[in-house]
């Protein structure tokens, strides 16, 4: 009886249904917001040194931290000296009094493996684990990173430490997790020391097993460069001429592979002992295929700092998407808390922009997000970097923006874990593309990581979510791939392309692909090798546009839209395809500058130069209109970051105002607004830097 009164009063109100709807679907957080893996509940806190202040505050740093929303640290990643003092003898017992307060406020620990800085009795002792510069010049040990992974010496000593702490650990309630080493290839991302000359080698035999086999491939018979005896191989030192593109290809491989196999030596220890934690490593630098490295861990960890950028909010888009990429899972270990320098400075972010750059995080697929740092270090190389609290220890408005981002999180953290990034628009990603540019980088105004971030910004513009994936990664459930300079093809690579296409996927890829093998050398077929039919097109000739550069040329496409080109223009002879763009200017004049054709149930469209950001708005915007690709939401003012990530039927659409004014936007009604718990108004006003999270279901009435 009550039951049908209640259903008549909804029934009377589409608005009121949609509300109890919304309202039941985001308050069920319990069970079904835990993940199943190790990494099970949202984490928020920051990155804490207890080493670095008297005890005497460690007790009111807890009752701090937990009051503002903490239920997370990392700490102990520089901690060496402090845990082994002297070679073989371990201490833990600072760390472990300091994870004990901070355990009864209720704040868990995620342990850094101090792997990043040897203490001064080991590299003095072993200074074959230093580091060497390609001058031949042992890296100096007064600073951090100064190690090399190829070390056997320093392999033992850091696969000790880490025995020693997790054995020590074995018991300790207060860990749910662990970043091995921190940051690695950052401040040292190649090394020349005898002990990876030795490693380079031994890695190329098993490669390439015989000699004849990596002289045949690299084309050693071109200057002389015939290898009788493995050790005549070097290391890519300074020579007069120029090396040889393959050798400097496997070089970026093996330092890959060094890095990884460094940190699988630590993950199997960690396993061992600790088999219930999340283990995770920070950062993403130079001469890593990611893909690989984070194959061990439970998620990938990011370290934020936008104002390293001069306007953040496409750049840092644009990174997250990629880490986001590696394993699939993300967490941001180090997220800027305010001015941050240390010999220099950058910029102090304005009011309400850190809030803004966290909750981006967040936006973009991270399930945790820890500040760096609690407190602003009073000694030692960072004295610049400021952390959430000022040096003196006096709560000012950082330490008000975090405690309001804690309450934030706390409403927001079990509601989102677990939901994903769902996009139709996808870019390929080729590690090993990035480091054939790293060499031969054409002209010095190419810079590959420019490319994602231009396509990152055409698709955000147009509202739609956008992935980086692997040139492994399973393309079927996108509508909409870009392939940009994929430089190296490969057989398995060229067919999954072509499946893509042939079962109704829209591929778009740029020149300078498809124009080599993995050997990083040329073949005698014909670019873009494996994909002529699939494209209906070849490559005729190039033209490259040398710096200084403005814009040389122009593509200009069928339907009366120009995009300018600066530095790289191909001209194509289409075979099959369609012509829909021709070159404006240069001897290139009139030859064809893009292609369509449609193949299977799809089409592949080759377009003759790079993507700058004026050709990815065209593009995205051609194609997505083509495909009638839904935006996420419309109408939303330029300033206004859109995102949304999904978790069954609920959608959680992010809006992040990164202007410096307030603005409108207006949605539809049924939205229930996360942040207040309430239903959401059709029209919402965002302050400068301000967001907002809004939920719909979508099964409800007014998210149909
Ligand atoms: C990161 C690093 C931290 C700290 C921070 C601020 O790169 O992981 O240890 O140095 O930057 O500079």
């Amino acid at each position: 009886m009550i039951w049908k009164s209640v259903l008549g009063l909804l029934r009377s109100s589409a608005w009121l249904l949609s509300a109890l709807i919304v309202f039941v679907a985001f308050h069920s957080d319990g069970a079904d917001a835990q993940t199943k893996n190790r990494y099970e509940s949202f984490r928020f806190g920051v990155c804490y040194y207890p080493e670095q202040w008297p005890e005497s505050l460690w007790e009111d740093d807890a009752q701090r931290m937990q009051d503002c929303g903490v239920n997370t640290v990392r700490l102990g990643e520089f901690g060496w000296a402090l845990m082994e003092p002297r070679e073989g003898h371990y201490d833990f017992s600072l760390f472990d009094r300091a994870m004990d307060t901070l355990g009864r406020h209720g704040i868990k620990t995620i342990f850094g493996t101090p792997t990043a800085a040897p203490p001064k009795w080991l590299t003095q002792k072993y200074p074959e684990v230093l580091g060497v510069l390609e001058t031949g010049e042992r890296v100096n040990d007064q600073s951090r990173r100064q190690y090399n992974y190829n070390s056997p010496v320093y392999r033992r000593f850091s696969r000790k430490i880490v025995e020693a702490l997790a054995r020590h650990c074995r018991d300790n309630t207060n860990i749910i997790g662990w970043q091995i080493d921190n940051e690695m290839n950052n401040e040292n991302p190649e090394d020349f020391s005898d002990s990876t000359r030795v490693a380079f080698r031994a890695w190329l035999q098993q490669k390439y097993h015989a000699l004849d086999e990596l002289n045949a491939r690299w084309g050693t018979v071109f200057w002389s460069q015939t290898y009788s005896d493995w050790n005549q191989i070097d290391l890519p030192f300074p020579t007069p001429a120029y090396h040889n593109p393959a050798l400097m290809l496997d070089f970026k491989r093996f330092i890959s592979a060094s890095a990884t196999s460094y940190l699988n030596d630590q993950a199997e220890i960690l396993r061992r002992y600790r088999p219930d934690d999340f283990l995770t490593h920070n950062g993403a630098f130079k001469n890593i295929n990611y893909y690989d490295f984070s194959r061990a861990l439970d998620l990938h960890a990011f370290d934020n700092y936008p104002t390293f950028e001069a306007t953040p909010r496409y750049p840092t888009g644009a990174a997250l998407t990629l880490v986001r990429s590696f394993n699939g899972r993300m967490m941001i270990m180090e997220e800027l808390a305010g001015p941050a320098g240390q010999t220099y400075m950058l910029r102090t972010p304005a009011p309400g922009q850190t809030r803004l750059w966290a909750m981006q995080t967040i936006a973009h697929g991270a399930d945790g997000l820890l500040h760096f740092r609690w407190r602003s270090a009073e000694r030692g190389a960072e004295e610049y970097w400021y952390g959430v609290l000022d040096h003196d220890n006096v709560p000012r408005a950082r330490f008000e923006d975090f405690e309001r981002e804690g309450q934030e999180m706390k409403k927001l953290g079990p509601q989102i874990l677990g939901s994903k990034v769902v996009s139709e628009i996808a870019v390929i990603k080729d590690f090993e593309d990035e480091w054939v540019f790293d060499h031969q980088y054409l002209t010095s105004e190419i810079k590959v990581s420019a490319v994602y971030d231009a396509l990152f910004q055409a698709a955000s513009e147009q509202r739609h979510n956008i992935d980086f994936v692997s040139p492994t990664a399973d393309l079927s459930r996108y509508r909409l791939v870009f392939a940009p300079q994929l430089s190296l093809m490969d057989r398995d690579l060229a067919s999954r392309l072509q499946k893509f296409v042939e079962n109704g996927g829209t591929l778009v890829m740029s020149a300078h692909s498809a124009i080599k093998d993995r050997d990083n050398a040329f073949t005698m077929a014909t670019i873009p090798v494996g994909l002529t039919n699939v494209f209906g097109a070849e490559l005729d000739s190039f033209q490259t546009y040398p710096p200084p550069s403005g814009t040389n040329n122009s593509v200009r496409f069928d339907d009366g839209n120009a995009v300018p080109v600066s530095v790289f223009a191909e001209t194509l002879r289409p075979t099959t395809a369609r012509v829909i763009a021709h070159w404006a200017g240069d001897f290139l004049k009139d030859s064809p500058a893009v292609t369509e054709q449609p193949f299977g149930k799809g089409r592949a469209v080759y377009y003759g130069s790079l993507f700058n950001v004026d050709a990815a708005r065209y593009l995205v915007g051609r194609y997505a209109r083509e495909l009638e690709l839904k935006p996420l939401l419309d109408n939303v003012p330029d300033q206004v970051e859109v995102t949304c990530r999904t978790k069954g039927a609920t959608n959680f659409y992010f809006l992040l105002n990164h202007g410096d004014s307030a603005t409108t936007v207006n949605v539809s009604g049924g939205f229930w607004d996360i942040l207040t718990d309430q239903m959401s108004p059709a029209s919402i006003t965002l302050p400068p830097y301000g967001y907002e999270v809004l939920a719909r279901d979508d099964r409800s009435p007014a998210g149909s």
